[in-house]
């Protein structure tokens, strides 16, 4: 990648798309296109047909995706199959059609068995049954991984490729209550009990889950570094963990000391808890040479003050 290539970064107003542009920005990269959501709608291929067309980018980052937590997950399977599969499907073949040099898809830890052993292992992809409340965004997401590497065989190029990070958190997380995932719905929910001087926030689950977490300007310099080394890559997934978990309840105590919440906390173990563990196996990955950098309460206060100071920029300019 040439500090004058034409990078295309799908998605740059959310959680990782702006830690990519911030990332390939401070590396001096001069030739970034962005279209923000409402500019551009990727589920519409006639219109990602005629972007390629007249961007002609040689790079894409396709951070551009429908997220969520479990309840937005649950009530919404539909939306959630049928956007991220749109997205990938017309964003692949434009890639193809124009030919991208190289792109980069994001799949998930969600795309693993329910149950599979721990640490997971790339290959333990498609050995069991996914875990119910997230199933649609997980086989979309399956869809896409499957998808880079049939684009590779059949057109024998390895220019399609999938990283799995686990749950992401940073800057230009989505707060909103009604998508948010664990860390931004956390962050959300002591804050402002703190704010109403209220005495106790009640947390969805028991609290036991495990779940490993990874700031986004990490995987952003994941995504960079897998680009900058794509011929060192085989053609299949790879994970992008910190390679360490915590309990849902160990990090409501971190959040709740962070955001100076004096109050105590409830479980309401009447609410789903999702998958019982999650931590990825990045062992490939890192022994290509990257490793993450960020401990998770050095991003969660980076976190916090960016939801203080408003400064996220969701739904933004092109
Ligand atoms: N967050 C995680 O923990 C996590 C973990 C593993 C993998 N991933 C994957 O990583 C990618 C980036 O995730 P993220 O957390 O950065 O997501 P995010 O913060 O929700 O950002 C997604 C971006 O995509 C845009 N978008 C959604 N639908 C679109 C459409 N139809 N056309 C154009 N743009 C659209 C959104 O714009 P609007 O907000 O304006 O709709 C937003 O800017 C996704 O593929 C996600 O599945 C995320």
């Amino acid at each position: 990648m040439d500090k004058t290539s034409k990078i295309y970064v799908a998605g740059h107003c959310g959680l990782l798309g702006s830690a990519l542009l911030k990332r390939l920005k401070s590396e001096g990269y001069l030739n970034i296109v962005t279209r923000s959501h409402r500019y551009l709608d990727l589920t519409r291929q006639e219109v990602v047909e005629k972007f390629f067309k007249n961007e002609q980018p040689e790079y894409v980052f396709l951070c551009a995706g429908l997220t969520g937590g479990i309840m937005a997950n649950k009530t919404y399977p539909a939306t959630f199959l049928h956007t991220n599969i749109a997205i990938q499907d017309n964003v692949f073949e434009a890639s193809l059609k124009y030919n991208v040099r190289y792109i980069v898809f994001y799949g998930s830890s969600c795309a693993y068995p329910r149950n599979c052993p721990q640490p997971i292992k790339e290959e333990y992809l498609l050995t069991g049954e996914i875990e119910q409340t997230s199933e649609a965004y997980a086989i979309a997401k399956i869809a896409g991984i499957l998808a880079c590497r049939a684009y590779n065989s059949q057109y024998n190029a390895n220019r399609f490729i999938a990283l799995l990070p686990n749950t992401m958190f940073g800057p230009n997380d989505n707060f909103d209550v009604n998508r948010s995932h664990v860390i931004p719905s956390l962050i959300r929910k002591f804050h402002e009990a703190k704010v109403k001087n209220e005495s106790i926030v009640v947390l969805w689950g028991s609290g036991n889950p495990r779940r490993e977490f990874i700031y986004s300007e990490d995987v952003a310099d994941a995504s960079v570094f897998a680009v900058k080394n794509a011929k060192r890559l085989q053609n299949t997934h790879y994970n992008i963990g910190s390679g360490i978990d915590y309990s849902i309840k160990e990090l409501a105590e971190i959040i709740s000391e962070i955001v100076g919440f004096k109050g105590g906390i409830e479980w309401d173990v009447s609410k789903p808890n999702g998958a019982p563990k999650k931590l990825l196996d990045s062992t490939h990955f890192l022994n290509m040479g990257w490793k993450p950098s960020t401990p998770l309460e050095g991003g969660l206060k980076i976190t916090y003050e960016c939801f203080l100071n408003q400064c996220c920029v969701r739904g933004g300019m092109i």
